[in-house]
């Protein structure tokens, strides 16, 4: 390929993945596969490898993030990031309220209303956006000299790469990185199963996460971010706080939702009720509310003391502990086939829902809290997330308590458990026919990164298991709608609904299918890896443990798993009999999507051009487009992709802002026309 068709396929690519891109995550509505995606991508990333001259910093390859780092650079702060004042309760809080009143009164000043946030329970960063395009991102460090983490800030997905709309010049904004809950539970599910250390709380993990030298690891933890502050406001005509969450908001920076304008203090006082226990259904976590006062020119007057600023302050929730009893302790039998003893407990409400089991890991943590049957228990959540027994009250003990002693057998197949050297869980070695592990393996195998075989839960897994309808994964594809149909609460629709989708699940890709099986140490990412390496599973299977470990991001750990994974004869039967079933991962010699066909650079592209342009007239400027792939509109719609903003233009600029449509000016159109 010549540099110049490599530079007019990059272009064409990068639009693509922009809008697909934008489709998936903004919209909700992709209208392509995660594997076609995916395959654009990687031949992106290939292209930029070969020539970097041409790869734009907002490229969607650098998502995925690209060479480690030897260290993080210091960046000093233009302004420092402070921290927040804390008040614990309804008097502090208006003693705060008191302290502005009075240096306002100086001045003849009245404070005004308040703005309310949720505090977001993450790590503060601040990111630099030049003529819209994202540049620079960086910590909060000690308030006044943070680290560069650009590359990892650029995996953050609702990251903005590029803002809507025309923002020219610098623009400094501030926010939250933080991990969802849904995502601190699979990274924690994935690193108990790995046997890693488990992070605390979502905080650690999205500060661990963030702070990678390699922003591929960043990129595979799935963060995301809230921006709540525009510095020097002045400088945008902004002098409301709210006026700047608003504006944040349309240049297309992610948001809370949960805030609201408060004119008095009472107003403040129900936001925090209001949010009080609300606070737990959100999906990420908080630990208290921020008050700031929402007239900006007032932020000065105020000023701040050393480290807080003087016109906000942040409201801390009291965590929540309490009290409980322990009912049971009982065993669970995990995919990998490691024993973990559970503490069933008498139910008590902790953190927004009624807690009933906490897990304790294994053997040694059970002895070193000296957890026993009939205990009296402190119990919390973990970042308010995952339920566990912090304290035994030792002074209630009557005698009556049993201590815990881990069972020698596999309480599901009765086989001999092992511990073996160096690892702290017990597990039971019949991996092939133990029914918990093959319950967990089938869940593992159905779920949404794997084959994604919707409605294959628990109980539907678990009845499947123990009536013996499926002894083996790839019973799965001989499953009949009477098999299921036949089952606890499963009707023919629903039955014929999971025999849908176990069909589609036949078109998965490599890399889902990889991640599917279950190998051990490697989860998704490794499995990305893996697909776009070898490329077929035949490959894959051949490839010996010193070429696993050889490619960029597969440790020797993961590849003597791979490897002892094709080797064992059960597994090469398993494939054997999927392959049988038409998996078309197994039988493609190469992932079908990599040779996508190509397109014109505005393909599925629809453009509008507003005001003059001067190299051509309109007309040749549309016919261009329609050249090249696209449709070209007079009017500015929720189906417009693209707009080109010349001299003069007019209200489709600002329609076009409102909706959130890319804008370009004519340099930047005239680029695109220059490739073709
Ligand atoms: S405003 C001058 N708003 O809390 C301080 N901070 O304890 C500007 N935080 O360092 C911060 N959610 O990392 C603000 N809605 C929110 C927040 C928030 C979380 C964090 C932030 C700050 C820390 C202070």
């Amino acid at each position: 390929m010549t540099a110049g068709d490599a530079k007019l396929r990059m272009a064409e690519l990068y639009g693509q993945l922009a809008r697909h891109g934008r489709l998936y995550h903004e919209d909700d509505a992709p209208v392509i596969s995660d594997a076609e995606y995916d395959a654009m991508l990687r031949e992106l990333n290939e292209l930029e490898g070969a020539h970097p001259e041409f790869a734009g910093a907002d490229s969607p390859t650098k998502r995925v993030g690209g060479a480690a780092l030897e260290k993080f650079e210091k960046v000093e702060h233009e302004h420092p990031m402070l921290s927040l004042d804390n008040v614990f309760d309804e008097g502090e809080l208006r003693d705060f309220g008191a302290r502005i009143d009075e240096r306002l009164s100086a001045d003849s000043l009245e404070k005004g209303g308040f703005v309310c946030e949720m505090k977001i329970d993450g790590l503060a960063v601040s990111l630099t956006y030049e003529d819209g395009v994202f540049v620079r991102g960086s910590t909060r460090g000690d308030g006044r000299i943070g680290e560069d983490v650009t590359e990892n800030l650029r995996t953050v997905k609702n990251l903005p790469l590029r803002l809507k709309g025309v923002m020219p010049g610098k623009l400094n904004v501030r926010g939250e990185v933080f991990i969802t809950r849904g995502q601190f539970a699979e990274l924690n599910r994935t690193r108990e199963e790995n046997g890693e250390p488990l992070f605390a709380n979502p905080r650690n993990a999205a500060a661990g996460s963030l702070r990678q030298l390699d922003s591929k690891i960043t990129a595979s933890r799935g963060l995301s971010m809230f921006l709540y502050y525009i510095v020097e406001p002045e400088k945008h005509g902004i002098v409301k706080h709210s006026d700047a969450l608003r504006r944040l908001a349309e240049l297309g920076f992610p948001t809370q939702e949960a805030w609201a304008f408060c004119e008095t203090m009472d107003d403040v006082d129900a936001f925090i009720e209001k949010w009080r226990e609300r606070r737990f259904d959100l999906d990420y976590v908080t630990d208290g509310a921020v008050v700031k006062l929402d007239d900006m020119t007032l932020w000065d007057r105020l000023g701040s003391t050393s480290h807080a600023p003087r016109w906000a302050a942040a409201f801390k929730y009291p965590p929540e502990t309490v009290y409980t009893r322990v009912l049971s302790i009982d065993i669970s039998v995990g995919r990998t086939g490691a024993l973990t003893p559970v503490a069933s407990l008498e139910p008590v409400r902790v953190s927004g829902t009624t807690v009933q089991r906490a897990g304790l890991h294994n053997e040694d943590e059970v002895r070193r809290k000296d957890v026993r049957v009939g205990d009296r228990v402190k119990v919390h959540k973990a970042g308010e997330i995952i339920p566990e027994i912090v304290d035994v009250d030792k002074d209630a003990r009557t005698g009556a308590e049993t201590p815990f002693e881990m069972p020698s057998s596999c309480p599901v197949c009765g086989s001999q458990a092992v511990r073996l050297p160096g690892e702290a869980a017990v597990r039971c070695p019949n991996r092939s026919s133990c029914p918990a592990q093959l319950k967990e393996g089938l869940r593992h195998f159905a779920s949404r990164g794997g084959m994604d075989v919707r409605g294959l839960g628990d109980s539907l897994a678990g009845q499947l298991i123990e009536k013996k309808v499926i002894q083996n994964l790839a019973d799965l594809y001989s499953l009949t709608v009477n098999d299921i149909a036949e089952l606890d609460r499963m009707g023919e629709k629903s039955a014929q609904n999971l025999i849908d989708f176990i069909e589609k699940s036949k078109k998965r890709p490599l890399s889902a299918f990889i991640a599917a099986l279950g190998i051990r140490f490697a989860g998704e990412r490794a499995a990305d890896i893996l697909a776009a390496n070898f490329g077929s599973m035949e490959t894959l299977r051949s490839v010996s443990e010193d070429e696993l470990a050889l490619v960029d991001g597969i440790g020797p750990v993961i590849a003597s798993s791979v490897e002892a994974f094709f080797n064992d004869p059960a597994n090469v039967k398993l494939l054997a009999r999927l392959e049988e079933s038409g998996l078309s991962a197994l039988t493609a010699k190469s992932d079908p999507a990599v040779n996508a066909p190509r397109k014109g650079i505005f393909s599925g592209m629809t453009v509008v051009f507003t005001g003059e342009i001067s190299s051509m007239t309109r007309d040749e400027a549309e016919k261009l487009v329609r050249e090249h792939g696209g449709k070209a509109t007079k009017s500015v719609s929720a189906k417009t992709s693209l707009v080109v903003a010349g001299d003069n233009a007019g209200s489709k600029l600002d329609k076009a802002a409102t909706l959130g449509v890319r804008v370009i000016d004519e340099a930047e159109f005239q680029k695109m026309i220059d490739l073709l």
